[in-house]
Order: C-alpha cells, then sequence, then structure tokens
C-alpha cells in the first residue's frame, strides 16, 4: 500500500498515559466479552436504524457474523496498538477499513451513530456498575482516536476522488454482458449522465453494485474491476454462489445472473481498494489467485499488458478444474501480450493437486498479490514465508470481511 506523505494513516495517534492505563487494565475484560457487545451493537443500531441493514450494510455478512468480527478485531488491533506503540501501526488494517467505507459512501456524521450504540452496548454487557466514569472516557477517547484517523483517511479518499464526502453513487446502464464458459459472467457498465463519464482506476480496485431486491432491500456487494479503464466504462466479473446445505443462495450474485442484461440500469459506486499495483515501479509482478479471486490479477493483468508489457510477471493460479477456472481463456490471451511471463494453474480435480510453491522460481524482488478463501490465503502465505519473501512484499485482498485472524493455523491450499 502506497500512502500519500502526509496521509492521515501516517500519523500515530497517541493516546494520554491516564487513558492508556485503563485501556491497558481493561482490554482483557473487553476482549473477552467482545462476541456479546458487536452483535447487540448491530441490533442496537439496526432496530434504531433498520435502513442501515435494509439499503447500506451486507445482511449476508451479518448473518454468519463476519463483520461483527471484523469491526471487533479492528477496535481490538488498534487499542493493542495505542497501548503498546512498539507494535506495528495498523495501517494496511485501516487502510482496508477506509477504502470499503468510501466505496460506500460513510460519511463523518455516521461516526456518532456507531458510538451511540456501541457504547450502549458496552455498558449493557459489561455492567454500568463495571463501566466505571473512567473507563467509559478511555474507551471513548480509543474509539474517537480511530473514528478521526478513519474519518480523515476517508476525506483523502473522497478528495482525491474529486468528490464531496460521501457522493459515490452512480447511475449506470450496462452496455455489455459476457457469459464465460466457466459459469461467471462480466458486465460492462457506463454513466446514463454523459456530463459524469465513470473515471479510471488504479488496477486492482473495486466498485459497489447497488442492487433493490424483491423485499424492496436495497444490497450493496463488491466486484474487482477487470477492465484496463480510463475509457468510461467499468468491468466487473461474478460468480454466482450457490445454495448449499445451511447455506441459501447469495442474493446480489443470483440477481446479477438472472435479471441483469444488456441496456439494463445499474447502480453503482466509483473504485476504491488498496489491494493495487505499484505502476511506477519496475519490480517483477506475482499474481496468485484461486477460484473466482482471479478478478483482482485479470484487472492487474489488463493494466500491465496495455501500459508496461515487459515488466516480468509470473501468473498462478489453483481451482478445482479447467472448466471451472474463471476468465481462464482471458488471462490466457493477456499473458501473450506480455513479454515476460510464467503462467501455472493447479488443478485439483484433474490431479494436479494443491499449489505447491516450491515447484516455481520465482524472480528477485517481486511484489506478490494474492486473492482467494482465507484458508487458501493463510497456506499461501506460510508457504511465501517459509521460501524467504518478505511479508511487506506480499499484498493480499479477501472477498469477505477481514478479522485479521489471517495468522491463524495454515490450512491446505484448496481453490
Ligand atoms: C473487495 C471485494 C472484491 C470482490 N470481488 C468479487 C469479484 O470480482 N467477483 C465476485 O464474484 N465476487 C467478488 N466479491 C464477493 C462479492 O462482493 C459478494 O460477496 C458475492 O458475490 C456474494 O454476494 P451475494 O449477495 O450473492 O451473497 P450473500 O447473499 O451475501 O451471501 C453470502 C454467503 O452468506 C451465506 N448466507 C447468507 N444469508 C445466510 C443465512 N441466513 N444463513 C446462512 N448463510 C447465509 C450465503 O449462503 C452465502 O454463502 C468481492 C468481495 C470483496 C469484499
Ligand atoms: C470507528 C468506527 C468504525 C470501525 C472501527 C469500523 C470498522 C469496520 C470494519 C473492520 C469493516 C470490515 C472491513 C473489511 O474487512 O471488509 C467495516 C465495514 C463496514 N463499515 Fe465500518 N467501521 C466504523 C464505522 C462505520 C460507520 C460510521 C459506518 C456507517 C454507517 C460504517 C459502515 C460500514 C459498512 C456498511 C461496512 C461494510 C459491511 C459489509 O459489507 O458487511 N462503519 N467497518
Amino acid at each position: 500500500m502506497r500512502l500519500a506523505p502526509d496521509s492521515s494513516l501516517n500519523i500515530v495517534p497517541e493516546l494520554e498515559p491516564e487513558h492508556a492505563e485503563v485501556i491497558r487494565a481493561t482490554l482483557p475484560l473487553v476482549a473477552a466479552n467482545i462476541d456479546q457487545i458487536t452483535p447487540l451493537f448491530y441490533r442496537k443500531m439496526f432496530t434504531a436504524h433498520p435502513e442501515l441493514l435494509r439499503d447500506r450494510f451486507n445482511r449476508g455478512n451479518q448473518h454468519d457474523g463476519a463483520q461483527q468480527k471484523a469491526l471487533a478485531a479492528s477496535i481490538a488491533t488498534f487499542a493493542t496498538h495505542l497501548v503498546d506503540p512498539s507494535l506495528p501501526h495498523p495501517r494496511e488494517l485501516l487502510a482496508r477499513i477506509g477504502h470499503k467505507h468510501a466505496s460506500l459512501g460513510v460519511t463523518e456524521p455516521e461516526y456518532r451513530i456507531v458510538h451511540e450504540h456501541l457504547f450502549a452496548a458496552i455498558v449493557e454487557v459489561l455492567g454500568a456498575d463495571v463501566v466505571t466514569a473512567e473507563i467509559a472516557a478511555a474507551w471513548d477517547r480509543v474509539y474517537w482516536l480511530m473514528a478521526t484517523t478513519l474519518i480523515d483517511f476517508e476525506r483523502e479518499l473522497y478528495d482525491a476522488a474529486g468528490i464531496e464526502p460521501g457522493d459515490v453513487f452512480r447511475a449506470t446502464r450496462v452496455v455489455r454482458r459476457v457469459d464465460d464458459p466457466s459459469g461467471v459472467a462480466t458486465f460492462v457498465v457506463e454513466s446514463t449522465d454523459p456530463a459524469r463519464p465513470l473515471p479510471g482506476f488504479l488496477p486492482g480496485q473495486y466498485i459497489s453494485v447497488g442492487v433493490t431486491l424483491s423485499d424492496g432491500a436495497r444490497q450493496l456487494r463488491q466486484y474487482s474491476l477487470v477492465n484496463r479503464g480510463g475509457d468510461g466504462r467499468l468491468a466487473f466479473t461474478v460468480r454466482k454462489v450457490l445454495a448449499a446445505q445451511d447455506a441459501p443462495a447469495g442474493e446480489v450474485s443470483n440477481w446479477l445472473h438472472d435479471s441483469l442484461g444488456v441496456g439494463d440500469a445499474l447502480e453503482i459506486t466509483l473504485p476504491f481498494g488498496d489491494l493495487t499495483i505499484d505502476t511506477e515501479a519496475t519490480a517483477p509482478v506475482v499474481l496468485i489467485s484461486a477460484g473466482i479471486g482471479v478478478t483482482p490479477m485479470a484487472g492487474i493483468l489488463e493494466y500491465l499488458a496495455a501500459e508496461t508489457p515487459a515488466r516480468r510477471t509470473v501468473i498462478l493460479h489453483a481451482d478445482r478444474s479447467t472448466t471451472a477456472h474463471p476468465l481462464r481463456e482471458t488471462v490466457a490471451d493477456l499473458a501473450t501480450r506480455l513479454a515476460d511471463v510464467y503462467s501455472r494453474a493447479w488443478y485439483e480435480a484433474d490431479g494436479h493437486g494443491l499449489m505447491d510453491l516450491s515447484q516455481v522460481e520465482f524472480p528477485e524482488d517481486a511484489d506478490y498479490y494474492l486473492c482467494g478463501g482465507t484458508g487458501f490465503l493463510q497456506n499461501i502465505r506460510a508457504q511465501l514465508m517459509s521460501a524467504g519473501i518478505p511479508s511487506d512484499r506480499v499484498h493480499f485482498e479477501l472477498f469477505a470481511p477481514n478479522d485479521w485472524l489471517m495468522d491463524a493455523e495454515p490450512q491446505p491450499a484448496l481453490a
């Protein structure tokens, strides 16, 4: 992640010593109860503001608790850093949240809503007798230090996009739909307002897509951009999330597949996202993906093929089978436009086994970009670590809220 020298994420916030002492003493108590606090917080906030659950938050993530865990883990990580500044600054975590918030048009006044219900939940779970005025003041300070850092960073993102805070929603129309043999569908959209064409973006960024479902809810989901951009068009590729045992079919991905065609209107937001390649750098690029995690790689390859085809590139992908591999032909075509490229895939069902990086010779000083499920990412990060690749060269995107448990036990490299 590259930040402007004066980015708010370079400022290390400081907690006053008296607050730091209270936070250090109460962190274990809050951590032990965080699994009760965050769901209660969301229940309270959505009861007071049902429109936030209907139109803004991802209700799928609320069902499986992913968002609750992500919020709790982010606050705990931030608080831990404040009381022990020798720990690495949680810049990547803040950048990921800030980009996600900008992609959803989050604005400063909304931080007061989150504050009100989060603190009400803390008091209800821990008890008003436990949450003394001193403890409340210390946690209040932590919240606002984190909120201010995010608000400032999000303002920088809105400024860089040349828009007013939160003004990210755009009306578009589908100008092309391509159904890939693997079953994924690519949609190309352009603005319905000729005075406001869709902007370019950095390779690896995503948009949010808003869909009004049959019960009237406007649900938003993120999709990585797979085109080069700069021509007023944005393209994204969607995999249908099928129903499984105890898990209903994905709401937005199925709606897009079943209901969206050329000429239809679609609400999207402007591009954001921090898994972007350094377009100024000349270092080799290693792209490692599994399943639908190929999409940001396709966007990056579109950029490399158009702008820097001589940049050394390694493309590695894991999938269940050749037929399941999304955008396989598109990526193969893009690879032929690069001058110095090595490409390899592992197909589990075709007997190739799981992705094994010891079979690959990596170029010196490369930057690594990873995208796939949590288990895949954990496994690949562990393999890269044991190959001696410095962790600051390894960047990753997850298609689910990040609970920052990525360093937990490595899993097999399943797609
Ligand atoms: C930065 C980013 C980039 C992304 N890029 C892409 C991309 O390029 N292409 C792509 O296809 N996807 C991408 N995604 C994922 C995408 O945003 C959606 O998450 C995905 O399409 C699924 O959305 P959905 O509405 O279909 O599923 P949802 O309805 O959100 O469901 C998600 C999961 O939750 C389960 N679930 C929902 N409700 C319940 C319940 N009540 N009980 C039990 N389980 C439940 C569903 O069964 C499903 O497995 C990206 C995500 C992020 C964060
Ligand atoms: C200090 C306060 C806040 C913190 C610590 C916080 C933290 C987070 C985190 C960790 C994520 C998940 C990021 C990811 O990995 O994808 C997230 C997503 C999100 N946040 Fe915040 N947030 C805060 C304030 C707000 C506010 C004020 C709003 C506006 C109402 C908001 C709306 C959202 C939404 C809509 C998402 C996406 C949820 C989803 O798609 O499931 N957040 N936030």
